[in-house]
């Protein structure tokens, strides 16, 4: 390849490193339509407000125009009432900390906030809790994965200020009983958040599909708050989700002003101030571009993906779907001819990104598929991809660890490692290598990291990959000529 010299030259091959965003086969991080002309339409109106500083409204009418009408088509989807209300935020997490915070700050009685969460609710609520001061209080989830409403009904006490179901689940891609669990929360006041970050933009169509979508939407009594990610099934660019609330006074305390210094008067709906108006046009842009029919067409094709990728599990004895999908999330297992590791990267191997699902309680290790509507036109690819990635992983067999390394990790203390501690572990991980000339070398295939990490403790695992991550982190010097 010639040397690069110009910057956008250079940025394309970097990118040659990446998963590819296009192709409907990277199952995980990305959502391909699988129509060029709406990437087309996305990359223009993210060029073209790209320096647009959402901060001000009245600074930047339009970005609050476009925001409005985002709100509006998600009230619109989420069956929510004249009174809604709702924010465009940077993405789900942000959408998950402001629903969390609000909720704390509607609350200032209580002086140890907790909040009731399903085992499986998304980890971005364990970053609010530790953001916040709110207590995670985690209940269980029954045999089928989906929330337990007697169970949160009675972890509910006069300190929560929140409970949370998800629809679905990023994990095993099923929708928690979401009318039994807002009914227990407002029967004791409490608000109940709908996660609905990765199928919010896909059920309501699924539902018109005529598939069996169980109630979630605020057509639920009780649900006061509502997070659906654009950046996700609505095929959007990254870098945007929609919070919408009941009502504006549960919005309220997301607000956030500050007169308390010389400069302007600081005002912000979300965790960010200067916020880019390139994802809100991106995002504008597309939802216009796709449209309610395309939307519903998208969303069946994603469906009917998702229904081949079940049929071609069933064909093959090695796997089984862990629990039958609500939308477009699917969770594999493996028996014991293969691990879920070694498959993963057979299917990687052969261009399909896959993600590993290290064992969690009771549970053992699993392959998570987020599904696209791009994905359907190379199901049959997919079929002898998996096909053939099954006969590899069984011809090289689990991956085990050596008993005296489990052994080994079972007696440290995540808390007292110490930085070399750490590059220890890392190296013998195989997680960081080190080139010939020095430099950090990433791992190629990733089976034996995985299996790994998943003999180490949850907290062991967080120790391990802050360590990893802070390795990567690190500065490359003298770039600029
Ligand atoms: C159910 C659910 N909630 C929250 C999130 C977090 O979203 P983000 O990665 O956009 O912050 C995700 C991401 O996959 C999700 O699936």
């Amino acid at each position: 390849m010639p040397d690069p010299t110009s910057p956008l030259e250079r940025l394309r091959a970097l990118q040659g490193a990446d998963l590819p965003v296009h192709g409907g086969r990277t199952l995980a991080y990305v959502y391909d339509s699988g129509e060029p002309e709406v990437d087309r339409v996305a990359r223009e109106a993210v060029a073209t407000y790209a320096a647009s500083n959402a901060l001000d409204p009245t600074a930047f009418p339009s970005l609050l125009q476009m925001e409005n009408e985002l709100v509006g088509v998600a009230c619109d989807l989420l069956h929510a009432p004249a009174s809604a209300v709702g924010t465009v935020t940077s993405g789900g997490t942000e959408s998950i900390l402001l629903a969390v915070q609000g909720a704390r700050d509607s609350r200032p009685d209580v002086v140890r906030p907790r909040m009731v969460l399903p085992a499986t609710a998304h980890a971005a609520f364990h970053k609010a809790a530790h953001y916040f001061g709110v207590e995670a209080v985690l209940v269980p989830v029954g045999a089928d994965f989906r929330a337990d409403p007697a169970a949160m009904a009675a972890a509910i006490d006069d300190d929560t200020v929140l409970v949370v179901v998800s629809a679905p689940s990023y994990a095993h891609g099923v929708v928690d009983p979401v009318a039994e669990v807002a009914a227990a929360a407002a029967a004791r006041g409490v608000r109940c958040h709908v996660d609905a970050c990765i199928g919010g933009w896909v059920l309501p169509y699924a539902a018109r599909l005529g598939r069996d979508v169980r109630p979630w939407t605020f057509a639920v009594e009780g649900v006061t708050s509502i997070s659906v990610d654009t950046h996700k099934y609505a095929y959007a660019p990254k870098g945007t989700s929609v919070l919408v609330h009941r009502d504006a006074a549960l919005r309220r305390p997301q607000f956030f002003a500050s007169a308390a210094w010389p400069g302007y008067t600081m005002l912000n709906a979300t965790t960010q101030s200067t916020r880019s108006g390139g994802p809100v046009a991106g995002t504008w842009a597309v939802v216009q571009q796709i449209g309610d029919e395309g939307y519903l067409r998208l969303a069946g094709r994603a469906l009917e993906a998702v229904d081949a990728i079940v049929e071609m599990v069933g064909a093959e004895p090695a796997l089984r779907v862990v629990v039958p999908p609500d939308s477009t999330l699917v969770t594999l297992a493996t028996d014991d001819s293969c691990d879920p590791f070694t498959l993963t990267d057979e299917l990687v191997a052969r261009g399909w990104y896959v993600q590993p699902q290290l064992s969690f309680g009771d549970h053992g290790p699993t392959i998570h598929l987020s599904v696209s509507a791009g994905t359907l036109a190379h199901v049959d690819e997919l079929r002898t991809a998996l096909h053939a990635s099954v006969a590899a992983a069984q011809a090289s067999g689990p991956v085990a660890v050596d008993e005296q390394v489990v052994a080994f990790i079972e007696a440290l203390d995540p808390a007292a490692l110490g930085d070399e501690d750490l590059d220890g572990l890392l190296a013998a991980s195989g997680l960081v290598g080190t080139s010939a000339d020095g430099d950090l070398e990433l791992p190629s295939r990733m089976a034996e990291v995985n299996a790994m990490l998943d003999v180490a403790s949850p907290a062991m695992r967080e120790a391990l990959l802050v360590a990893f991550l802070d390795r990567l982190q690190r500065p490359v010097r003298g770039v600029l000529r």
